[in-house]
């Protein structure tokens, strides 16, 4: 069966795979980019990479509606519990997996920040790896600065990679390359991009460079919000 990621725009991700729906970092209803509201969608899973609102999103509201499994740090998955009354968490830590009905989830390390819309801790910012029963493995580096050990992720083989390259909070387009170098997947695609004015990227030209730079090895997935990648 095909694995389907959706780009909700900005760092928002749909993936289907398994019969389950998963949701990452649902920011929608104040997304500029997005062209789906929080109503339509019904994830069992929700993973919050950080703690900032344009991650955090509407989770609030879809985890409620349809009682899905937020997936977060511990910090996070505390801040629904206590904040929130929404109990319905598993929370993890950067470095540790765990299986799920879908597959595994791992969090990786991300160099960024994780202050809660409210002003509460977020513990640290993490990254996914996924693992799916299918045998498909994505990486979801999330909001992040380049790290050298992005090269131990790429060991994990990796199908698809999601990379910011919107510049200013996370990666631009230079070191967004460079990941690619280091972690090697067979796709990208770029994210957290376009948002905003401030996060203005060509991603057409960012493909060219990825394509010279990996012989074709790496190939660029462009998509346009609410646009599907199936593999
Ligand atoms: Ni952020
Ligand atoms: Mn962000």
């Amino acid at each position: 069966m095909k694995t389907l990621i959706t780009w909700y725009g900005h760092a928002a991700l749909g993936i289907e795979t398994g019969g389950k729906r998963l949701l990452i970092d649902p920011f929608l209803s104040n997304n500029p980019a997005a062209t789906v509201k929080p109503d339509a969608l019904v994830p069992d899973y929700i993973l919050i990479s950080h703690g900032h609102g344009d991650h955090v999103g509407d989770a609030v509201e879809i985890a409620r509606r349809i009682n899905a499994l937020i997936i977060s740090n511990d910090e996070i998955c505390k801040w629904f519990e206590e904040k929130h009354g929404y109990t319905h968490v598993h929370s993890q830590h950067i470095g540790g997996g765990f299986n799920y009905d879908f597959g595994r989830v791992k969090l990786t390390q991300a160099l960024h920040g994780s202050r809660l819309p409210d002003g509460s801790n977020g513990g640290n910012p993490a990254g996914f790896l996924i693992y799916t029963h299918e045998g498909k493995r994505i990486y979801d580096a999330a909001d992040t600065g380049l790290f050298g050990d992005m090269k131990l992720i790429g060991e994990e083989k990796i199908d698809v990679a999601l990379l910011p390259i919107g510049d200013n909070y996370t990666m631009g387009p230079d070191d967004a390359l460079r990941a690619v170098k280091l972690i090697k997947p067979k796709v990208v695609i770029p994210i957290h991009y376009n948002t905003f004015d401030l996060l203005a990227q060509d991603a057409g030209q960012w493909a060219r460079r990825v394509k010279s730079a990996t012989q074709g090895k790496t190939k660029v997935v462009i998509l346009k919000p609410g646009e599907t990648y199936s593999f």
